[in-house]
């Protein structure tokens, strides 16, 4: 039975939900393999609306195990905080629906004071983070010095673990300006918390080769986009963690041989939160109105998305570097109306074509895209269910975004409801 990868393939905020939400009722279990709470999706189960940052799809539906691997930064008070209000909600959350990887590393208070500072700090240094202490906690992790969820149950050797992180965060402290934190005050947050997650804990890379073993579906849910990946976005102006497909395998303890289908999840436009490089970005009507008709606004921090027009050659990149084997393409009712739609199929760097984005950051801020123009429709395709109700030219602006990022189009959605979709393909049954 194969499993399922979901990736975003740009810069996040792709429709992620929707498709994970479809997919997550046919999965036995939905894995997090990197990123934290700065991840923000909405699932509709039934007449409920659930909005969900740190917690696996599954949780929310009966019979389906959520488990958040290692690869993920767990903040345990926005964890207990989101169990709390979900449970508000009806939905019951005990060990029978979550687990967590006892390995995984914990955000704590520091991180997110650190992160906030930083982006508060000297000019030039912004990334536009969310601010939920994600980049501090990662560096902590490489760095050795982290506490992870099984650290808290062992109160007893706490100590020297915080004293050794501590030693490293005072000395930023000082560095700053802020005044040192003392050993007690993290031992307080830690031992504060500790049980209402360590119930969680699990050896998940057990259970998860386990599940695989009986032939239990498994779908890893990505969070953010390939785009933000650390190694492969566009640095410094990403994320702290590997976002491509590679990463469900490291960040949830199983061989890349389990990970079965890579689905990629695209916008038929492109957007961005936060700073750094954006070719397509639209400064002018047409970009206002892409961000009006497809309601960008962050659902995390609520800041408003930069708009621009979709680009082959970036998603062309990530199909490469996250082995899309397909892509659920999204919201390609929000071009309806558009007289001329434009597509960037390569770039200019200083009179040279790339067919690439280049890795360094005063190229990347320095390629002009290359379009190619399409007429738009007349009609619509909000709602339509079926390739037959889509305006002929809709179809050829898909056809000709496969041709050019060298991947098949899976699915395609036509509105935020569930049923609005068509597909071609189902991953599952790959
Ligand atoms: P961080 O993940 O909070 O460190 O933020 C680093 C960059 O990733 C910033 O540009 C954020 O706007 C972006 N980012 C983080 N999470 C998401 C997400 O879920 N969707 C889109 N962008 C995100």
């Amino acid at each position: 039975m194969a499993n399922v990868v979901v990736v975003g393939a740009q810069w996040g905020d792709e429709g992620k939900g929707k498709i994970v939400d479809w997919l997550s009722e046919q999965a036995d279990i939905v894995v997090r393999f990197q990123g934290g709470h700065n991840a923000g999706h909405t699932l509709v189960v039934g007449s409920n609306v659930y909005k969900l940052s740190l917690l696996p799809s599954g949780v929310v539906r009966p019979n389906t195990l959520g488990v958040i691997g290692n690869g993920v930064v767990l903040d345990p008070y926005a964890l207990v905080s989101e169990i709390e209000r979900i449970t508000g909600q009806g939905v019951e959350v005990s060990r029978k629906n979550l687990r967590v990887a006892d390995n995984a590393t914990l955000i704590l208070s520091l991180h997110r004071e650190l992160d906030a500072l930083r982006e508060d700090g000297a000019p030039g240094t912004k990334i536009g983070t969310t601010k939920r202490g994600i980049g501090p906690a990662y560096e902590d992790k490489v760095g050795r010095r982290a506490i992870r969820l099984m650290d808290l149950s062992e109160p007893d050797n706490l100590g020297p673990k915080i004293e050794r992180l501590l030693a490293h965060h005072n000395a930023l402290r000082r560095g700053f300006g802020l005044p040192e934190i003392a050993e007690k005050t993290i031992y307080d947050e830690l031992t504060g918390i500790a049980d209402k997650v360590l119930p969680y804990q699990d050896t998940v890379w057990r259970l998860l080769d386990e599940a695989r073993r009986a032939g239990k579906r498994i779908l890893f849910e990505g969070a953010q986009g390939a785009l933000l990946d650390v190694d492969h976005g566009t640095y410094p102006f990403v994320t702290s963690s590997n976002t491509v497909a590679g990463q469900a395998a490291t960040g949830s303890g199983l061989g890349p041989g389990a990970v079965g289908y890579v689905l990629g999840i695209a916008k038929a436009y492109t957007t961005r939160v936060g700073e750094g490089p954006f070719p397509t970005e639209l400064f002018d009507e047409d970009g206002r109105l892409i961000g009006e008709r497809g309601h960008e606004f962050g659902t995390v921090t609520g800041r408003q998305r930069r708009c621009g027009w979709f680009d082959a050659c970036l998603v062309r990149q990530t199909v490469r570097t996250s082995g899309i084997d397909g892509i659920a393409l999204t919201k390609l009712d929000v071009l309806d109306g558009f007289k001329e739609i434009r597509i960037c199929t390569a770039y200019d760097l200083d009179g040279t074509r790339l067919d690439h984005l280049p890795a360094s950051q005063g190229a990347q801020q320095r390629v002009v895209p290359v379009y190619e123009t399409f007429q738009g429709w007349e009609g619509t395709t909000a709602g339509a269910r079926s390739w037959s109700e889509l305006p002929a030219q809709a179809i050829k602006y898909v056809r000709r975004i496969e041709e050019l990022i060298g991947a098949p189009v899976a699915l395609l959605s036509t509105s935020p409801e569930r049923d609005d979709t068509i597909l071609m393909h189902n991953p599952f049954e790959d």
